[in-house]
Formats: C-alpha cells, sequence, structure tokens
C-alpha cells in the first residue's frame, strides 16, 4: 500500500499510452497532406532499416476508431497523440488544410466520447519539409511559425482538449538531427545545432503563450528525454564527455524554459544566438514537466562528431533491450529523483517502455513476458520515488502500437499492441492485459488535489 505523505490527498492517477503521427498515421498522400522531413529522410539511401517508410505505418488514419476501442479495452483515462504539423499546414504556414484538421476532430471527438482525456503533444519532430526548405528549427523565424501553428490547433480543439505539450523531446531531435546524425533533417554541424537548440526553446515560450491566452482551464508543459549520462570509464576525457551530453541532453531545455539560463556548460557557445529578451520569452509558466524515459547513457569520447562523444557500452552484465538499451529499473527512479529536485514541478511521465522481439502463436495470442518485466519493475522504481516524496501524476506506456521506430523502421516493436504489417491487424499482446490489470487494481495514489 502507499500511504499518502501529509501534504496530499488521494485523487485520480492518470494512466496512458503514448504514440506519434509520424509513426502511426500513414495516408502520407491522402487529403492535402505536405511532406515532413521525415518523408524525405527516409528517401536518402541506407538511412532506414529495409528501407522502411511511414507511408502507410500502422494505418491509424483510416483505423483510430479501432485503436480508440482497444485503449477503452485497457482501461487508460489518457491518450497522448501528436498532430502531424504537415497535415493541417502542409506548408508549414499559410494555408490551412481542413481535411487534415478534420482528421483530429474525428479522433478527439472518439477519445471524448470513450471517457480518455486527449493529451496533443504540437510537435513530435514531424516538422513541414517547406519550413525545412528555409532553414527548419535552424532559422528564428521558425520560432514564429511555431507559434502560428499553435494559435490554429488551439482555437480549432480548445473546446475540447485542455492538455498541450509544446514539444517532444527536443534534446533527441536537435542532437542527433542537426549533428550527431542518424535522424532528419541529416545535418552534422555544432553552430546549426545551437541555433535550433535556441529557437525551440523559443518556440516552446511563444507556443505556451498562445495556448495559455486561447485555451480556458489550459494544462501546459513541455516533454523531456531525461537519461543518466555517465562516463563510459575512469578516463578523464570519457568524465568530461559524460558532462558534456548532460548539459545538452538533460539541461539544454528545461533550464531556460524552468529556470531561465542555459547550463553554465553551454552559456558561452549559446550567447552568440541569443538577443537581450530571449531568455524571459522562453522561461513561460508551466504546470507540469513530461518526462520521458528509457535507459541511462554510458558515454565515451569520439572523434567521430564535432561533439567529440559517443555512446559506450553498459557495464557488463546489465541486461539490454533489442534496441540494445540497457535495463536498469534503478536509473528510472534516480532520473525521477533528480528532476522533481531540479524543477520542482509535478512530473508526468510520458514515455517508457521496451522492444521486445514479439512473435504471436497461431491462436492470435503474443508472448511477451520480458515487456511485463520490464514494465513491472519500471513502474515498481516509480512507486518507491513516489513513497519517497515526489509528486508524478502520471504515467504513459510508449507505446500503444507497434509503430515506425524512426532509423529502425519496423523492425523494432514497443507496442502493447502486436500491428501485423501486411494486414495491419492489431493483436493485444499479454503486457496489454497486465497493464490493464496494473490500472485496474492499483490503489490511488498519492496525487495532490490542486
Ligand atoms: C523516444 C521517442 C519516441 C519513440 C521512443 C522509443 O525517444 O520520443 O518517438 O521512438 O523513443
Amino acid at each position: 500500500m502507499y500511504a499518502a505523505p501529509p501534504a496530499r490527498s488521494p485523487s485520480r492517477f492518470t494512466w496512458g499510452v503514448s504514440t506519434s503521427s509520424y509513426q502511426i498515421e500513414g495516408a502520407a498522400n491522402e487529403d492535402g497532406r505536405g511532406l515532413s522531413i521525415w518523408d524525405t529522410y527516409c528517401r536518402l539511401p541506407g538511412k532506414i532499416a529495409n528501407g522502411d517508410t511511414g507511408d502507410i505505418a500502422c494505418d491509424h488514419y483510416h483505423r483510430y476508431h479501432e485503436d480508440v476501442a482497444l485503449m477503452g479495452e485497457l482501461g487508460v483515462n489518457a491518450y497522448r497523440f501528436s498532430v502531424a504539423w504537415p497535415r493541417v499546414l502542409p506548408s508549414g504556414r499559410g494555408a490551412v488544410n481542413e481535411a487534415g484538421l478534420a482528421f483530429y476532430d474525428r479522433l478527439i471527438d472518439a477519445l471524448v466520447a470513450a471517457g480518455i482525456e486527449p493529451w496533443l503533444c504540437l510537435y513530435h519532430w514531424d516538422l513541414p519539409q517547406a519550413l525545412q526548405d528555409l532553414g527548419g528549427w535552424a532559422n528564428r523565424d521558425c520560432a514564429q511559425w511555431f507559434a502560428d501553428y499553435a494559435d490554429l490547433i488551439a482555437r480549432r480543439y480548445g473546446d475540447r482538449v485542455k492538455r498541450y505539450a509544446t514539444i517532444n523531446e527536443p534534446c533527441v531531435f536537435t542532437l542527433f538531427g542537426y549533428c550527431l546524425g542518424g535522424q532528419a533533417p541529416a545535418i552534422s554541424d555544432r553552430a546549426m545545432l545551437l541555433r535550433a537548440i535556441h529557437h525551440v526553446n523559443l518556440g516552446h515560450g511563444a507556443a505556451v503563450d498562445r495556448l495559455r491566452a486561447l485555451v480556458a482551464g489550459a494544462s501546459l508543459g513541455a516533454i523531456h528525454n531525461c537519461q543518466p549520462c555517465r562516463p563510459a570509464t575512469e578516463k578523464p576525457e570519457d568524465r568530461a564527455a559524460a558532462e558534456t551530453l548532460d548539459a545538452y541532453w538533460n539541461g539544454a531545455f528545461p533550464d531556460p524554459q524552468l529556470r531561465g539560463s542555459y547550463p553554465p556548460a553551454l552559456a558561452d557557445a549559446m550567447a552568440p544566438y541569443q538577443k537581450p529578451d530571449d531568455l524571459a520569452l522562453i522561461r513561460r509558466p508551466v504546470d507540469w514537466f513530461g518526462l520521458n524515459h528509457y535507459s541511462a547513457h554510458y558515454v565515451v569520447a569520439s572523434d567521430r562528431n564535432p561533439l567529440g562523444l559517443w555512446f559506450g557500452p553498459a557495464p557488463a552484465g546489465v541486461p539490454r533491450s533489442s534496441m540494445g538499451w540497457p535495463i536498469e529499473p534503478a536509473a528510472f527512479g534516480e532520473i525521477l529523483t533528480t528532476m522533481y529536485a531540479r524543477y520542482g514541478l509535478p512530473i508526468y511521465v510520458l514515455e517508457n517502455g521496451t522492444a521486445y522481439a514479439d512473435k504471436p502463436q497461431p491462436d492470435g495470442a503474443v508472448p511477451d513476458e520480458p515487456r511485463i518485466s520490464y514494465l513491472q519493475a519500471y513502474t515498481a522504481a516509480m512507486f518507491d520515488a513516489i513513497e519517497a516524496g515526489v509528486d508524478v501524476r502520471g504515467y504513459f506506456v510508449w507505446s500503444l502500437l507497434d509503430n515506425f521506430e524512426w532509423g529502425s523502421g519496423y523492425s523494432q516493436r514497443f507496442g502493447l499492441v502486436y500491428v501485423d504489417y501486411p494486414t495491419r491487424r492489431r493483436l493485444p499482446k499479454a503486457s496489454f492485459r497486465w497493464f490493464g490489470q496494473l490500472i485496474k487494481t492499483r490503489p490511488a495514489l498519492p496525487v495532490p488535489t490542486a
């Protein structure tokens, strides 16, 4: 039993699942959707495993009803999805695509009818190619284009959607997309990375202002991928590399957004891209801290990219997922504690989960014991953190469905529901039943009523 600490009283904990537009929707060429940077990236030879693309993906665009029904069966009370910017604004700005907006109307209405709260993320790496052609996030104007897009979304859905996340995992898409490689838009340049970091932060602040002004009762936050960054060895150069990665990964976005400054290790590098009032425009009041966590990083010094670092092996004996990511539930507890101590905001875990090489049996059952063990261990670490006083108010599994896992294409399966890609048939895995049971049987968690 998890007794409520004195200052809190039990109320509803948010249990959810997360997805993102490019990874599940498909319908890439339908109803006026514009090109995304991922449509372009997927066509670069050798970038995506097996030459996969998001053209059809899980065909969620046509099967969203089935997917909402699955969520109802699972028993979640929230669903986090992202809007595809190029679906609603095919050129990123200017002309609006009514058919694209209507899709999210249908999805939101279906969720509300099922009693599932929509959590709308504005940006999950799905930038209109037309904006990339103008420099993308490396162009300071991108912050304004993003704010205008947020405005459109707030006006259209603000009557039914109150939970908004601005940007998902800015550290991941700026680091890999603009410097380290492996993500769209495939740029490898430290100055472009620094620019992109600053403009994403400006875009976040501007979008928060629009959402706050336009949506009565809005509950707002950003989503940060937070992973402890540890040196892979005791060598001084690996220790320095781990500190550098920590500044980019865990500090470059939450620090300016929530404390009004860049981490000391980045302050000088960021200075040339800032105008005098920028930090005040970035640090806008938000309601919660969205936290995604998968595994710790073990960092080594390396000359393979302009940051001089790379990802080394986890210590011997640490188990790994099919992605090769270390499985260490203690790292989850550690990061929850660190981020709560550092920023003091209520935390929603908006992604946690694992890939595993699932295989359906002839009767359609999909046994996935390793995923169940992972979720069991990670939720236990979260419950311990809550008991120790960390204010965690929700937990969302990544992901509802197997989906397009970026550079790994469809080769990695993260879903609670198996997707048979040739037919797009959905088969709930054993972990789907397990998570449904957890939601049902978990005693009320201590969540502040305010
Ligand atoms: C996160 C991404 C998400 C998914 C998971 C496995 O970094 O936000 O889209 O790819 O990893």
